[in-house]
């Protein structure tokens, strides 16, 4: 297989816990292109140990929506993986009797983030061209009494990018954009085959 012949993915949170799990075993994959995209020149540097080839990390921050930075990442991708995931902060460490607190930073809010951030990650893909939308997401964001959702409606914002990429689905709705769950294998399992 030469390398015009290989499927190119874009791994968006690349510099992330997961994201950078996915980026690694896509770079120097037998049938994927992995390409990566972070969210500032701080994070490039979070990837400075492995060796990227020219051209294939790009840096663009999502939550303002659509941008030239996020349509030139999706240049020439034929798959997407969103790894992006607004992260609160802890602000007071746990003392006795009181639980750790945690906020999110100014403009990093989950509705930014994972509603705004992914949808417009989702709409750049389906521009560029790209048929496959692999979701990194959290169980629980339909569930109002989940622990995640007590910070300010956490998990349900990717719940609406999950809607929105399965709705985008430019094929039939037999092949639908894949939304996996990483903690559920079986949905796991479905993403994987989309990739295949
Ligand atoms: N279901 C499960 O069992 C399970 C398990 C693990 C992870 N996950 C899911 O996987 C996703 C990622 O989690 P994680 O643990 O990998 O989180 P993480 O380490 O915090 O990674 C999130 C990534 O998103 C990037 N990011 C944040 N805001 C951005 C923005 N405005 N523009 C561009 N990039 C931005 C971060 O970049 P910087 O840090 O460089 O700013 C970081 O690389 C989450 O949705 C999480 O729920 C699910």
């Amino acid at each position: 297989m030469t390398a015009e012949d290989k499927l190119a993915v874009l791994i968006t949170g690349a510099a992330g816990g997961t994201g950078r799990l996915v980026f690694e075993k896509l770079l120097n994959h037998d049938f994927y292109e992995g390409n990566a995209l972070v969210h500032t020149k701080e994070s490039v540097k979070k990837l400075k140990d492995l060796e990227i080839p020219e051209g294939r990390i790009s840096v663009a921050d999502i939550s303002k929506g659509p941008s030239p930075e996020l349509d030139a990442a999706m240049k020439g991708i034929q798959a997407l993986i969103i790894c992006t995931s607004a992260m609160p902060k802890m602000v007071s460490p746990p003392k006795e009797g009181v639980p750790p607190q945690f906020a999110y930073e100014e403009g990093q809010y989950p509705e930014q983030v994972d509603w705004i951030g992914q949808k417009a990650q989702i709409d750049a893909a389906k521009k560029a061209g790209a048929n496959q939308v692999v979701i990194v997401s959290s169980m629980g964001g339909t569930d109002k009494n989940n622990r995640l959702n007590s910070l300010p409606t956490a998990t349900s914002w990717s719940t609406s990018a999950r809607q929105r990429s399965t709705s985008s689905s430019r094929t039939s709705p037999r092949t639908p954009f894949c939304t996996p769950a990483a903690s559920s294998t079986r949905r796991a399992e479905r993403g994987s085959w989309c990739l295949a």
